[in-house]
């Protein structure tokens, strides 16, 4: 497997997604599956991603449920699982993700730690268990990140660190590994569950859809940007921005104490 492999065309491409049971991540596998890619999918829930399989006919699909907020060991056993369905690996989607709405004194510590963990940690540690397999194929990484990854963001606190967090180790990673093309994701707004299973103060649990997302922008859509991104080798791709997101960015290039007054108000 080359470089030119990766970037050409995806057919028979060994992909591994985390947070495949849902939202973006199933979308993700949708795309792959149909343009021949062979699939590894994870995600908690087995028989989400058993239908998820049933459902891909068109292609290999291999299953793999674990918790992202797992042990050093077990993580590591998972990525060499991972790689021993198709014998090594074209394509890492770090998608799994747990968001928050609570405030910074609200936040149950230990909500905090396992944010930090599904959504930074434990991405982390899987990336380095298979970084000589992607070395070998010339592979790529797709790390699911937000604007909140880009600015701090009201109730988001440890969501928001995790996905700062990310980007520090992905960037760095990109810079040791030149053969691996790294692709951070800044998504907006998009039309799933997140806000469902978010934490909530208290160790609570959010529980609901917010408007900002069953508005937002169609999964499958933000999943076709992700896919044309990363056969591209795109360091960024900015996708689900919608109207908010654009004038998100652009006060945080340009107005940062005008973006932090509006956030402060309106969240
Ligand atoms: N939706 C948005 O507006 C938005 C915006 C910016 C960034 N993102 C990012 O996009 C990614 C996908 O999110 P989504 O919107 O598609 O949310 P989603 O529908 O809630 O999907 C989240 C996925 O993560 C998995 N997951 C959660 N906790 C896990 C754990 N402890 N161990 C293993 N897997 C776990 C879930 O599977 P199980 O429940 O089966 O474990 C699910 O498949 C996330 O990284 C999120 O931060 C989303």
């Amino acid at each position: 497997m080359t470089a030119e492999r990766t970037t050409r065309g995806s057919d028979g491409l060994r992909v591994w997604i985390t947070g495949a049971t849902g939202g973006i991540g199933s979308a993700l596998a949708g795309h792959y599956a149909s343009t021949g890619c062979r699939l590894v999918l994870s995600g908690r829930r087995e028989d989400v991603l058993t239908a998820r399989a049933g459902a891909l006919r068109r292609t290999e699909v291999a299953v793999l449920p674990f918790d992202m907020s797992s042990g050093i060991e077990e993580l590591r056993r998972n990525a060499a699982a991972a790689l021993a369905f198709y014998d090594g690996l074209d394509l890492f989607i770090a998608n799994a993700g747990l968001s928050q709405r609570a405030r910074v004194t609200e936040l149950d510590p230990s909500d905090l730690e396992r944010l930090l963990r599904v959504n930074f940690t434990g991405h982390a540690i899987l990336a380095q268990a298979i970084i000589p397999a992607l070395r070998e194929s010339a592979g790529s990484i797709a790390v699911l990140s937000s604007l909140a990854g880009i600015s701090g963001a009201p109730l988001r606190s440890g969501y928001s660190a995790a996905k700062h967090a990310l980007h520090g180790f992905f960037d760095t990673l990109a810079i040791e590994e030149p053969r691996i093309a790294v692709t951070t994701v800044i998504a907006g707004f998009v039309r799933t569950d997140i806000g469902l299973h978010a934490v909530a103060p208290g160790a609570g649990i959010h529980g609901r859809t917010d408007d900002i997302h069953a508005t937002g922008s169609d999964p499958d859509r933000v999943a076709r940007q992700i896919v044309r991104g990363v056969h591209r080798r795109r360091a960024v791709v900015y996708t689900g921005l919608g109207a908010r997101g654009v004038f998100f960015r652009l006060l945080r290039r340009w107005a940062r104490p005008l973006l932090r007054r509006i956030l402060r108000k309106h969240g």
